[in-house]
């Protein structure tokens, strides 16, 4: 049995051995005061842990525990294998990855391995087993944080081992050659191999490479990084099978096939860092609904910028309120803990000046020290929402590898762009308050009652299949255009476009027609004309109707939008890239017709979501916009941060944020069915 988690997390990277002993008391008591229970250590430690293969010290490691547990404060503890020390790259020159143009990357930043190093891997492995073995009874370890955001920086190696390991790896996957030869297509342009030796990673070659040598390529790289956590976990759970294993994750982070790690983790936390610049910033917070859905489960929000990064071109610093704003965004996603990175901003090295929880001046009565405090001692009032759970009737699907196959070179257009894409309609939604779970090809689409697939390019038959049963017996189905196109060796479905979906869409699409970068062209639609963008096609209804017409060209008055009965259900189609204003008419009707509504009617820029336990419903309400925001609710809620009861009439201010809590019960217009 995993340990449960009891308290509402709070707090951050914790990194006192680049500071002098004398600060970490002044640390313990500012941390006191910005209610801080939890902390990430010993991430960046390896090579203060050990000065040579044979010697380690944990010295100042003991120190800073114990001060954890004298303060009452939950270790999350790292595993420090995200850097290793310099003698190591020394004396083993083949443990540094090797990047696309043949050369060795340098130690002296982090990150510096390739991943199928087996001198990488042993001592990464000790490491980890003198960490497990040394605090596997210490009463400050919580939670263990394998590694540190893998493959951020390097996510490709191509090295020799790498390359005589993906031999090996295509050979488990197809067994015999010609298997390989029929997936890759190898029969273009003389690419047939006859031994595994022959076969090389994708590096630089002179014209485009072979698609699905590529794919392969990525899903074996995923594999190898995913492999070395799996083999840190094991160490680590010999030692302590109660406490929670994770590494923190990065949303919308391509190399990372997401759902296939959460399977090997038992919690998933990622690391936000939306740009202050934008208003409201939807890719970050789609990823919060997108690592909500690895598990099905709360998540950690393992790091946030308290304030500015330091890593973009022009960093902007977190405005008044932003901060705490952008944390309940995660936490009315599902987030059961609200961490930054980091607690005190570093003297010195590269990350100086990206914010810190303590600011560089150590001022309590800071702008930015007040707000992470004042937002810590009223998270304590989140307590009782850990582990409850966010429903969602709508599900987008989300796969990895159909990601990595549509963003291969030589397509029809190199505009199509997944996060975009799915992006598009996950703003959609969520400017109409309708919640969305996402989901693999292999989920059970039952449980919802409208399923989204936009971009999905790459469809297993299997999907085919599970959709097309699931219209069949009522539901409702979205796709839009370059979906349904391949098989997942990247081959063609023949038979006319798009193969995976003709039959349950309704359609032929007989030819593609990408758009000009920035041209702008219009749709015909039942709401008056609409801007699209990127991509129009030739469109033959087989059984579907026209919902839109295009309005430019040889397509004039040809189907843009189709609508398919199929079944007790319906299929949508949208061959184009139409602005939201139109994609808002769509899906609000589309929703009506399935009665998929907002949890309660709220003024634009105001955002709803649910989470709830057995008995209790939480409406978080959070205004994302810079004016005051008034609404009407029945008089049954009691304000979970201040304690009041709510009247019906709700003011809230700029940024401000609310969440209401009301029995199940005395909730009258709670649906039935
Ligand atoms: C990542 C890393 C941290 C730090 C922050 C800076 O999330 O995990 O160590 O570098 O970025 O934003
Ligand atoms: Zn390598």
């Amino acid at each position: 049995m995993l340990s449960v988690q009891t308290a509402f997390y709070y707090g951050g990277d914790y990194n006192p051995e680049q500071w002098d002993e004398s600060v970490w008391a002044e640390d313990m008591r500012l941390m006191k005061k910005a209610g801080v229970n939890y902390v990430s250590v010993n991430i960046f430690s390896w090579a203060s842990l050990q000065p040579d293969e044979e010697t380690y010290d944990f010295g100042t490691l003991d120190k800073i525990m114990n001060m954890l547990a004298a303060n009452a404060i939950r270790a999350d503890l790292a595993t420090a294998t995200a850097a290793p020390p310099a003698w190591l790259a020394r004396k083993y020159p083949q443990s540094l990855p090797v990047s696309i143009d043949g050369t060795r990357l340098l130690p002296g930043s982090r990150q510096h391995y390739c991943p199928n190093s087996t001198d990488y891997q042993r001592l990464a492995a000790a490491l980890a087993e003198q960490l497990a073995f040394r605090y596997r009874n210490h009463p400050a370890l919580t939670m263990w944080h394998v590694n540190n955001e893998y493959g951020c920086h390097v996510s490709e190696c191509y090295c020799e081992t790498c390359k005589a390991k993906f031999q090996v790896w295509l050979k488990k996957k197809y067994g015999a050659i010609a298997k390989l030869n029929k997936s890759w297509s190898t029969d273009f342009w003389s690419q047939r191999y006859y031994a595994w030796e022959e076969i090389n990673l994708p590096g630089k070659m002179p014209a485009q490479h072979n698609p699905n040598q590529q794919v392969d390529y990525k899903r074996f790289m995923n594999d190898s990084i995913l492999d070395l956590f799996k083999m840190e976990r094991d160490i680590i759970k010999n030692y302590t099978p109660r406490i929670p294993v994770m590494t923190n994750l990065m949303g919308l982070h391509k190399p990372i096939n997401g759902f296939m790690w959460a399977k090997k983790m038992d919690l998933v936390t990622w690391d936000a860092y939306p740009d202050p610049f934008q208003h409201v910033p939807y890719e970050y917070f789609m990823a919060h609904d997108l690592t909500r859905s690895l598990k099905k489960q709360p998540f950690l929000l393992m790091e946030q910028a308290p304030g500015a990064v330091n890593w973009r071109e022009q960093n902007a610093v977190k405005t008044p309120g932003q901060m705490r704003l952008w944390s309940y965004e995660a936490v009315a996603h599902g987030a059961d803990g609200i961490m930054f990175f980091q607690w005190r901003a570093s003297q010195g090295g590269a990350e100086k000046f990206h914010s810190g929880m303590v600011p560089h001046s150590n001022d309590e009565d800071s702008r930015s020290f007040r707000e992470v405090a004042a937002l810590g001692q009223e998270l304590k009032k989140c307590r009782e929402l850990v582990g409850t759970t966010f429903k969602a009737e709508v599900a987008i699907v989300f796969d990895w590898e159909n990601w990595w196959a549509l963003e291969q070179s030589s397509k029809p257009s190199n505009l199509v762009r997944y996060a975009s894409e799915l992006g598009t309609y996950y703003r959609t939604l969520r400017e109409l308050n309708i919640s969305a779970d996402f989901v693999p090809f292999e989920e059970d689409l039952t449980p919802y009652r409208v399923v989204l697939a936009p971009a999905s390019y790459q469809v297993p038959q299997s999907f085919t299949e599970k959709v097309k049963a699931y219209v069949r017996h009522g539901g409702i189905f979205l796709t839009n255009f370059f979906s349904g196109i391949v098989d997942l060796s990247d081959r063609v479905y023949l038979g006319g476009y798009p193969g995976a979906y003709r039959e349950l869409l309704g359609i032929y699409v007989e030819e593609f027609a990408p758009m000009k970068k920035g041209q702008v062209h219009q749709i015909a639609t039942p709401w008056g004309d609409s801007s699209i963008r990127i991509w129009e096609e030739y469109i033959q209804l087989r059984g579907a109707g026209a919902l839109a017409t295009f309005k430019n060209g040889y397509l004039t008055g040809m189907p843009a939008v189709t609508s398919h009965a199929y079944g007790k259900g319906q299929a949508y189609y949208v061959g184009t890239h139409p602005d939201t204003v139109y994609l808002k008419h769509l899906l609000i009707g589309i929703m009506e017709r399935t009665q998929v509504f907002p949890p309660l009617s709220v003024p634009e820029d105001v955002e709803v979501t649910v989470r709830e336990s057995h008995n209790i419903k939480y409406y978080f309400i959070l205004n994302h916009s810079d004016t005051e925001k008034m609404f009407a609710i029945d008089p049954i809620f009691v304000d979970l941060l201040t304690g009041r009861e709510e009247s019906r009439l709700i003011k809230l201010a700029p940024r401000d944020v609310k969440i209401l809590r009301a029995e199940k019960e005395k909730i009258s217009y709670e649906k039935t069915d």
